[in-house]
């Protein structure tokens, strides 16, 4: 006996390629603006700092290069199930793909490209454009800010399960609340006194490891004023999840009488306090109680 075969037709490719090309190429030609214009300025982390806008940027540049990728998936997808499709009541299955040279080196030679490019450009933006970088760069940082000698520096130090606050500047001085002056370039030196701990203010772009001993160093410009939101970004024991702030970048004004009258309130604990240092190593006995 015979098997069964049903006749696919003569398939004329290079008429379906032009059209799932003409199709693709207009979805991505509507898609590219509406998330560069219309999500991109909803994209995380805004624009609090200029670290947290160069973020947002590279969300923005690397959703709308997904775009033509992810369309070009749908548009094969559903232009095969509609065209393609089997039609009558025997189900048979078409003939089997077999590699196709061509397409998988386009395939790979594009994506290549793409993460080459994109490193490249991180890259750049990074140490070219030289302003810095929110993420901790460790004790001696790689790309550092034009600015840096203006910075004011804040040490944060995380312990189980807290964040407090130092001020080289104002003799020192500890608080257990993060206000930041606007249109300042700030330098963030991030240590712990226990365990590994992570700083992590979402809204101006930084995340840093504190590290018991290590002085880790991270760079961000104000830029707007308004709250933003501390978190622990690494599990730390039992109250990890208590390790939450709620910071504000104000006017510099209200920076230098908010600092002032931290430095009063906090002045007879000072002495209890070590000197200022790059980071601590406090008795471990005296701390686990
Ligand atoms: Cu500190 Cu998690």
């Amino acid at each position: 006996m015979t098997i069964p075969h049903t006749e696919v037709g003569p398939v004329r490719v290079p008429h379906h390629w032009l059209r799932m090309v003409v199709i693709w190429a207009v979805l991505s030609a509507v898609a590219i603006p509406l998330i560069v214009l219309v999500l991109g300025p909803h994209l995380p982390p805004g624009r609090m700092t200029s670290e947290a806008g160069s973020q947002r940027d590279a969300n923005t540049l690397m959703t709308a290069l997904l775009a033509p990728i992810v369309v070009s998936v749908l548009v094969f997808f559903v232009y095969s199930i509609v065209v393609f499709r089997e039609h009558g009541t025997a189900i048979v299955d078409g003939p089997p793909l077999r590699g196709h040279v061509p397409m998988q080196t386009a395939w790979v030679l594009f994506t290549s490209i793409i993460v080459v490019a994109l490193a490249a450009w991180g890259s750049y933006t990074l140490i070219v454009s030289s302003h810095g970088s929110g993420g901790g760069q460790g004790p001696d940082p790689v790309a550092v800010p034009s600015h840096r000698s203006h910075d004011l520096v804040v040490q944060v130090i995380g312990q189980q399960w807290s964040w407090t606050y130092r001020f080289p500047a104002y003799n020192g001085v500890e608080t257990d609340h993060l206000e930041l002056p606007n249109n300042s370039p700030i330098e963030f030196h991030v240590t712990s006194l226990d365990v590994t701990h992570s700083f992590w203010a979402y809204q101006l772009g930084v995340k840093a490891d504190a590290v018991p001993g290590v002085d880790n160093v991270a760079f961000v410009h104000t830029r707007d004023p308004g709250n933003f939101t501390i978190r622990c970004a690494e599990l730390c024991g039992l109250w990890h999840g208590h390790m939450f702030q709620t910071g504000n970048v104000v006017s510099a004004a209200a920076f230098k009488s908010w600092v002032g009258s931290e430095q009063k309130a906090e002045a007879p604990n000072l002495r209890y306090l070590p000197r200022y240092g790059r980071s601590y190593f406090p008795v471990p006995f005296r701390r686990a109680g």
